[in-house]
């Protein structure tokens, strides 16, 4: 996979003006969805390197990352003439950076693009790491393929107009950055005031969560070894996130990783010997600012399968992502049901329930 180039920016068109400099282009098209053409792209208005550039808007929410979004962007490229040499931007979240890669990874066999995160979640997470896809048949990310930015252009002004869900769930990936690589960053993390939102502070918090995901996928692009390191609170994030959805209480993502990284710690603590003052500062930060998701030991079982079920693990057997220490990772560690039983004790315990 070639190399991305991931921008903290200073001055957003000097930078963008720099990246499709970089990628000769016959015609400019931009992405967006229904909100960041709203909010976003209205900032952008009148910077001449986008005086050219067709608009393409999709449905916003994840509801509208399906084929059927995916063949209406194609349909505009292709009516208004994008070659092989053109060039897409995408602005948004996950759900446009995923589904305007994958557009543009498979349009004329793959054209170059720059994604533009709007979401705290898609600057530290998805538009990062070269993932692109759209949901299918009822399964989240089933068709995609890797197929990396030119660039990434993350300007943290657009956080301004996020809400507090959206940014927590962002957030909790940044947490999961922290836990991943040094505890200097962890606890920077932790002591962040989200009350008082200081966003030249976020800023710099942004370029150290982004800069530990980019510096994983640089070591393992596809995902055969230590970017497993990033499923870290994701094999219990994922059974909460279905087992929200089959009780019509959906959740956001970044809230089912925070709740699945409490589980994680506590087995990594059973397993691996993380201190136990580490697990309990992250927990109560959590607790504090996701709340709980709350169900009782008859559903026990019903997340045991769900994590059996899931596409990141084979043959029933469930992989977790554990930390001997803060930046110390084991990854492919297995236990039994007994041992995940308990930690869902300890978590109902911890939690309140
Ligand atoms: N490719 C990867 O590696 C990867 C990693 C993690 C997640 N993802 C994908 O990312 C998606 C989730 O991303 P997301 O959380 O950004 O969701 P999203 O793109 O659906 O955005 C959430 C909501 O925020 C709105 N929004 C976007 N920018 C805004 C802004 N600046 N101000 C106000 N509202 C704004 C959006 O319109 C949407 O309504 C999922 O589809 C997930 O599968 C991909
Ligand atoms: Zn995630």
């Amino acid at each position: 996979m070639s190399k991305q180039e991931v921008i903290l920016c200073e001055d957003l068109e000097s930078s963008l003006k720099r990246a499709i400099d970089n990628c000769p282009h016959d015609r400019l098209f931009i992405l967006t969805d229904d909100h960041t053409h709203h909010l976003c792209l209205s900032q952008l208005a009148g910077l001449s390197v986008l005086k050219d550039a067709v608009e393409i808007t999709i449905g916003a929410e994840d509801v509208h990352k399906t084929l059927e979004t995916l063949a209406s962007v194609w349909q505009v490229l292709s009516e208004k003439g994008a070659t092989r040499h053109s060039l897409l931007i995408n602005l948004g979240g996950g759900m446009v950076t995923d589904l305007g890669g994958f557009a543009a990874a498979t349009f004329k066999r793959g054209i170059a693009y720059i994604n533009i995160p709007t979401t705290l979640l898609a600057m530290v997470d998805a538009s990062v790491g070269g993932k692109t896809g759209i949901n299918f048949n009822g399964l989240k990310n089933e068709i995609g393929a890797f197929a990396p930015a030119a660039s990434v252009l993350i300007e943290t002004e657009f956080l301004r107009t996020l809400d507090a869900h959206n940014f927590f769930s962002g957030y909790a990936e940044m947490l999961k950055h922290g836990l991943i690589s040094n505890t200097s960053h962890w606890a920077e993390l932790l002591a962040f005031d989200t009350e008082k939102m200081d966003y030249g502070y976020l800023k710099k918090l942004v370029g150290h969560s982004v800069q530990v995901k980019e510096d994983i996928v640089k070591q393992d692009p596809f995902e055969h070894g230590i970017r497993k390191a990033l499923n870290l609170g994701h094999t219990v994030g994922h059974a909460f996130e279905s087992l929200a959805l089959a009780e019509n209480r959906p959740v956001l993502h970044g809230y089912a990783v925070a709740w699945g990284i409490v589980c994680e710690l506590y087995l990594s603590h059973l397993k691996a010997g993380f201190p136990k003052d580490k697990m309990r500062q992250t927990i109560l930060f959590i607790k504090d600012n996701y709340g709980a998701f709350p169900f009782d030991c008859k559903q026990y079982d019903r997340l045991y399968k769900f994590m059996q079920h899931d596409k990141k693990n084979n043959a029933g057997v469930i992989n977790f992502t554990l930390l001997k220490e803060i930046g110390d990772i084991s990854i492919n560690q297995t236990t039994d049901k007994d041992t995940i039983f308990e930690m869902f004790d300890f978590y109902r315990e911890c939690m309140g329930m």
